[in-house]
């Protein structure tokens, strides 16, 4: 914790200024130039007494100020107007000493720290956030290794033309990009998942929020859905769907508002990346259903949240470009290439930050790769398939709309023989996933 340093030549006061901090605030008392100079740099917060400052003048204190500095929060006596803007044109801060001065200190104080406190967090966030993308990339380089008898060109990832990176590192380091957050309502639904809490106590949650619970009406009144009488309530709706359903459909719901962008360069392709998530999302679960696999981790959350990292990218881009910077001139390919290349990564260190289990992250980490490792899993196989037949069905993350990707054999993949699907199963998870689509994409807007 960054200590509060207190400027003033009269202890007694000084004592009192260090009443107003709240207790497990750490905070030092000086009374010298010397130590403010060595010490302010370091610190959260430098208040100033008056009689600091009468004691010092204007030039110490400007020529402190030119230099990057914590917030100056100078106790300026009420009735000097000239010392008030003499302090605020070297940008210090001032309240004024009036007799019940401490409740305002103490409210202006526990502002700036609560400011510096989230600027920290995001600081800190940013720093975790390379440090996993460094381990991942170190983790794939050794995967990538040669094998002896190999040349190193033959093993070589392709290509990935990396300015665009370059430059969102740049501002990573600059602390200027803002992270996501997982919204709220999918962490307090998983905890009362994870505490047993029952149906009707969940129904009290999501009450809460009725954008959430009438989008989950909706759902259960769909097509695909639809029992012989409509759901009217959030309690009939919750319990058509299940409570497991219930709650993949809340996260999908809280998830598509992240899709959203202010950049209308991306509005097109951020839908598609959604449909082409939400496809997913069904179509691991219907596979982890037909074929018994009982994964450990729900497969439409793995589905959904597999390609995370492209929303990230496209996030941070879209951000950059309209704060001007990063150029308009981004050709949409070389957009694209980086994205391809890099949202494993990203997206696994994203699903850390969110504390997801490390089935999620390696399942953002890998899910690309068309030669998985001989570690394949289940989950992983499921997500692979699935994010591959999604594709085929014209839901994909490039490419214009309607445009599948080029012919692939979808029972000749890997992770098709690993789950050991054969034709008419494929044609048939195909059917539903279309089905599905067409009768709920439209609903979680
Ligand atoms: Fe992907
Ligand atoms: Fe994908």
């Amino acid at each position: 914790m960054k200590l509060v340093l207190i400027a003033s030549t009269d202890s007694k006061e000084a004592e009192k200024i260090s009443n107003t901090l709240p207790q497990d605030q750490k905070a030092a008392i000086i009374q010298s130039s010397d130590q403010l100079v060595s010490l302010s740099n370091g610190s959260a917060i430098v208040i100033v007494d008056h009689n600091f400052y009468e004691q010092y003048g204007l030039d110490f204190f400007k020529d402190i100020l030119k230099n990057p500095h914590p917030p100056f929060l100078m106790l300026a006596p009420p009735d000097d107007i000239q010392t008030m803007v003499e302090i605020m044109e070297i940008g210090m801060h001032h309240i004024p000493k009036i007799p019940d001065y401490q409740k305002l200190l103490g409210l202006a104080v526990n502002n700036a720290l609560a400011q510096i406190n989230e600027q920290e967090q995001l600081k800190q966030t940013i720093v975790t956030l390379q440090k996993s993308v460094k381990e991942l990339e170190s983790a794939e380089r050794e995967e990538k290794a040669p094998v002896e008898g190999q040349s190193s060109f033959e093993t070589k990832p392709h290509e990935v033309k990396t300015n665009i990176l370059d430059e969102i590192v740049f501002v990573f380091k600059r602390g200027e990009i803002e992270l996501p957050t997982l919204p709220q309502m999918s962490i307090r639904f998983q905890e009362m998942v994870n505490k047993g809490i029952n149906l009707q106590d969940i129904g009290e949650l999501l009450k809460q929020d009725t954008a959430i619970s009438s989008k989950l009406i909706s759902v259960s009144n769909s097509v695909y859905y639809r029992g012989i009488t409509e759901s009217k309530n959030l309690g009939q709706a919750i319990s058509r769907l299940g409570l497991k359903n219930a709650k993949r459909y809340v996260d999908a719901i809280c998830n598509r508002s992240l899709y959203a962008t202010k950049n209308k360069r991306f509005v097109k392709l951020l839908e598609r990346l959604w449909e082409h998530s939400l496809a997913c999302a069904y179509a691991s679960q219907i596979l982890d259903e037909s074929l018994a696999l009982n994964l450990q981790d729900d497969a439409f959350t793995m589905g959904l949240l597999h390609d995370i990292g492209r929303l990230l990218l496209f996030q941070i881009i879209g951000d950059l470009q309209l704060k001007k910077k990063l150029g308009d001139e981004i050709e949409n390919e070389e957009l694209l290439n980086t994205i391809d290349g890099h949202h494993g990564k990203f997206g696994a260190a994203l699903l850390k930050k969110w504390k997801f289990s490390e089935g999620f992250v390696k399942i953002a980490a890998y899910h690309d790769n068309s030669t998985m490792a001989d570690s394949i899993t289940k989950d992983m196989a499921v997500v692979h398939f699935a994010n591959l037949m999604v594709k085929s069905l014209g839901y994909t993350t490039n490419g214009s709309e309607g445009d599948p990707m080029q012919e692939i054999n979808l029972e000749d993949t890997e992770s098709a023989r690993f789950l050991g699907l054969d034709v008419s199963m494929i044609d048939e998870y195909k059917d539903q996933v279309s089905t599905f689509m067409q009768d709920l994409k439209g609903l979680f807007a």
